[in-house]
């Protein structure tokens, strides 16, 4: 392969080592680094892949906390779990490591001097909040109140989830302490500085002035900028962090997000230290972090800013991959709605879930993970078009040609058109990718697919073979390089399907990595021999998929009823009702789920009810239940679900009311 010279720096956001990966972290940051790292390596470029766990902050001492054990057991376990979840996802990186590491304490380290030496970090007399029942400080995680700049209830003491605005604990109005409830006090403490302010004019001109960066980049960072950039507090008082070097800052530590960037470059020098060579020209050539859209702030503003502030280059580009929700609804870890990669893995290939959430929607806009969806996409469009495309050339080959690439006639005008898209795929999946859209250039190769079944239709190989043998070697000598152009440029979205394309192709069935893109559209000869088909994309069948939604919602259901402690004016909000079941049957594909509708005098509902285990339709129908009427619809295996008919949680016991009238309120 001709080799580039130049270097790419590749990062993705270190995950907290609090919890495994679930398809959000997989959709937003590691498939599009890893497509990206990919493609550059097949390009001759030098590439560098690195990431790490994020093992400092509040939540892992906290949860550390809860468990009785410390925060490095819980990082450590987690780490291992991060870890393979993203092997198991194909990410390619060339190093892996943690912020616990002694290195990443160094370099921190030095950062950190680096920049008070230069005086861009300096100390300061502050306000916090102290809980006087805990009797100590309490750092960002260990406080919740409402949002000073849009008022939402709920925002943590670092973030508003909200307005994805970036928070000091001390700014949230009526602050509760986590751990005990409490109201804390602001009481006074030294802390460091750094001179955010300072970097107003600078970030504004190179976020205005960098075309690279995407409009969800700019266009957020350019907003928080506009509104004035404050000096950041670097520093907490607090046990689990790396400690502030400096004399007299006994019990303080570097925040998370002070040092957290730094595990970019200390996972670049752990990986150049076992390599013998610098991480630095990886850096200086061209830096690219991939991101989830929450951390846009941090990257554009606050990284960058001390990248300036230590003087040295700036990232070549920040790409956000924006929200995965999961069937409608906004994924949550606590409530179980959540789809964890090692989960997915064990049922399906890896490559079916690259495919599907980059073919799904841009990388810069929300979308949505359902199973119906994932199921049509894979059979729909990897199997019928690009498996079946491989499939009836490979299969046509061995039938009539004897395994081996057919010699060719004169190509006519049809030809010509099919021999030009090969030649350009290469080249047009590429610039999009460069351009991180990996979504058009998924696109391509789809569109190139097809193009091979149609050419294979209309050409009729099959027809042709007895009366114009020609012809039917012309069709299959392109629809052979169809294949293999695919096979090569369809590995940094498929790494492992595309290896087994290749093996039947007789080429290199690696990771791919050593592949030459630019060579990609060059035709393998005539008399190249062809291995026997193999399936390469098996349809996924609909009790696989309602299996997969039977287990999702029933986590839904089994959370929703785990809630906590209500007030009298809560339990008042809830408008139950006798209702009267008026018609039920099954819902297709499950067998926990029955769809009833149900009489409650003033208005009739449709209402999705899991008690197809315990009861047949014949059971309820006409049974008077409790039903709750004010409940927003929501949709339950795709259909609308208006209301909830209570019944007892594990014995599923219907609650029935046979005395009472239909209508009449439960209070
Ligand atoms: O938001 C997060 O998940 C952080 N752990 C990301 C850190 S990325 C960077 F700072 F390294
Ligand atoms: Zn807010």
């Amino acid at each position: 392969m001709s080799k580039d010279s130049s270097k790419v720096f590749i990062t993705c956001a270190l995950p907290y080592a609090n919890g495994p990966c679930h398809l959000g972290h997989l959709r937003s940051t590691y498939i599009p680094a890893d497509i990206y790292a990919r493609y550059n390596r097949m390009k001759g470029k030098d590439v560098l892949l690195v990431c790490a766990t994020d093992e400092h902050g509040t939540p892992i001492a906290v949860q550390a906390e809860k468990e009785g054990v410390s925060p490095l057991d819980v990082a450590t376990r987690n780490y291992e779990l991060i870890k393979r979840d993203l092997e198991l996802s194909d990410i390619s990186f060339d190093n892996f490591s943690r912020t616990t590491d002694p290195l990443h304490y160094e370099i921190s380290q030095n950062f950190f001097l680096d920049l008070y030496n230069k005086n861009f970090i300096y100390p300061k007399t502050i306000q916090q909040l102290y809980c006087p029942e805990c009797e100590r400080f309490l750092p960002d995680r260990y406080v919740e109140g409402t949002c000073p700049h849009c008022n939402a209830e709920g925002a943590r003491g670092d973030h508003c989830e909200t307005c994805g605005r970036h928070l000091e604990p001390v700014q949230l109005v009526e602050p509760r302490c986590l751990i005990c409830n409490s109201e804390p006090e602001a009481r006074e403490s030294e802390q460091y500085y750094f001179r955010l302010s300072n970097f107003q004019e600078q970030l504004k001109e190179t976020l205005e002035n960098n075309t690279q960066f995407p409009a969800n980049v700019r266009n957020y960072a350019l907003q928080w900028i506009n509104e004035g950039l404050k000096d950041w507090i670097l520093t907490r008082d607090m046990d689990w962090g790396i400690p502030v070097p400096l004399e007299g800052a006994d019990g303080k530590i570097i925040y998370v997000w002070g040092e957290a960037f730094l595990g970019y470059i200390s996972s670049a020098a752990q990986w150049a230290r076992r390599e013998n060579t610098p991480w630095e020209p990886y850096w200086n050539d061209r830096a690219v972090h991939f991101i989830g859209k929450d951390i846009i702030y941090h990257h554009s503003i606050f990284w960058q800013a001390m990248l300036m502030a230590y003087g040295c280059k700036l990232p070549y580009n920040i790409v956000a991959g924006e929200y995965l929700s999961l069937e409608g609804r906004k994924m949550s870890t606590s409530k179980n709605w959540v789809i964890w990669a090692a989960d997915f893995m064990e049922k399906f290939d890896a490559d079916l879930l690259r495919y599907y959430l980059v073919a799904n929607a841009p990388l810069t806009r929300d979308t949505d993970f359902s199973w119906d969806d994932f199921q049509r996409r894979v059979n729909d469009e990897l199997a019928d078009v690009v498996g079946n495309f491989m499939h009836r050339t490979f299969s046509f080959t061995h039938r009539f040609f004897q395994g081996e690439i057919p010699e060719p006639g004169k190509f006519n005008d049809y030809d010509q058109q099919v021999q030009k898209e090969i030649a350009e795929s290469p080249g047009r999946v590429g610039v999009h990718i460069e351009n991180f859209d990996f979504r058009e250039g998924l696109k391509e190769i789809i569109k190139l697919a097809k193009l091979g079944n149609k050419y294979f239709n209309d050409q009729e190989p099959w027809r042709t073979v007895k009366e114009e043998g020609d012809r039917a070697a012309t069709t299959l000598y392109l629809c052979n390089q169809i294949a293999k152009v695919i096979s090569i440029i369809i590995s940094p979205y498929l790494p492992s399907k595309a290896g087994k394309m290749r093996e039947i192709l007789g080429l290199n069935a690696g990771n791919g990595d050593t592949l030459s893109w630019d060579d990609a559209a060059g035709f393998l000869p005539a008399g190249t021999p062809i291995s026997k088909a193999k399936p390469l994309f098996a349809k996924i069948d609909d009790d696989v998929i309602a299996a997969e939604k039977d287990a999702l919602y029933k986590n839904l259901e089994e959370t929703e009823v785990m809630d906590d402690l209500i007030s009298i004016d809560d339990f008042i909000k809830l408008d139950l009702r006798v209702g009267k079941v008026i018609g039920a049957e099954k819902v297709k594909g499950s067998d926990k789920l029955l769809k009833l509708m149900v009489d409650v005098k003033d208005k009739q509902l449709q209402v999705v009810a899991g008690l197809a285990t315990k009861y047949s339709p014949e059971d309820i129908l006409n049974q008077k239940v409790i039903v709750l009427v004010n409940l927003q619809p929501a949709k339950l295996f795709g259909i609308k679900s208006e209301g909830m008919v209570l019944a007892a949680g594990d014995s599923l016991s219907l609650l029935t009311a046979p005395d009472a009238t239909i209508g009449e309120r439960i209070q």
